[in-house]
């Protein structure tokens, strides 16, 4: 005699029913709409970046960042850039700039910007405004890249992993 599907294999009943659900409310993702929604994706992402354990100390140690003075503004870039808002007036490299004089900004460090920005988007939103917001911050990435290639920044200390990237936060740390 064979017991119901669900007595048989609870675990695998379990494990249906997640995936059923974790899809369901993947399907209902919106695409990016406002700039609550914009602002919304920014503070996420912010969330994300500062305990981050590669690029976090940047914004909080090197560039002692006011997140909610930074918000409007980075808001303000997004919606300009993904909803043709006219509300960011331009100049977003300088500060990076102004950064990599403090501390060189690696390839590395944008690739995990990256990273974090294109996990945030895909989490919260679906839909082709969302894609523009990935394929944006990678083109605006190498661009960055590119431009402080050559451009002074201090000398930085032996590389502790094969990417040159130093771990100088750990999960948790400061919670
Ligand atoms: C609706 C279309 C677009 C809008 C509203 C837009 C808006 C912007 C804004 C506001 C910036 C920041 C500029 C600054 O801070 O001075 C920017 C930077 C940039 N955009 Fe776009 N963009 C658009 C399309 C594109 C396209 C089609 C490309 C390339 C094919 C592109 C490539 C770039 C790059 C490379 C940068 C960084 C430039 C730098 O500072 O080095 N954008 N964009
Ligand atoms: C390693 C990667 C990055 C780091 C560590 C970083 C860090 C920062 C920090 C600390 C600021 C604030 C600077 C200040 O106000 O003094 C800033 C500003 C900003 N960042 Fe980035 N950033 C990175 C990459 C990017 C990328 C890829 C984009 C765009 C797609 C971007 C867009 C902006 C904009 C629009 C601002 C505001 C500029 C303004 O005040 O007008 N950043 N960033």
């Amino acid at each position: 005699m064979t017991a119901p599907a669900h007595r048989a294999s609870p675990a695998a009943w379990w494990a249906r029913h997640t995936v059923e659900s974790m899809s369901e409310s993947a399907s209902q993702l919106t695409d990016i709409a406002t700039r609550d929604d914009v602002e919304r994706l920014v503070r996420a992402f912010y969330t994300k970046a500062l305990s981050d354990p590669i690029i976090g100390f940047i914004f909080t140690d090197v560039a002692h960042l006011d997140v909610e003075a930074h918000v409007p503004e980075i808001t303000s870039f997004w919606e300009t850039v993904l909803l043709g808002a006219k509300s960011y007036s331009g100049g977003a490299f300088r500060p990076h700039a102004e950064l990599h004089a403090k501390v060189h900004l690696r390839e590395g460090h944008f690739e995990r910007w990256l990273q974090l920005w294109f996990g945030t988007v895909d989490e919260m939103f679906k839909g082709e405004v969302a894609g523009q917001a990935k394929v944006h911050a990678l083109r605006v990435a190498h661009a960055f890249l590119r431009r402080l290639d050559g451009m002074p920044s201090p000398i930085t200390p032996a590389p502790i992993m094969p990417t040159g990237l130093a771990i100088t936060q750990m999960p948790g740390a400061g919670d």
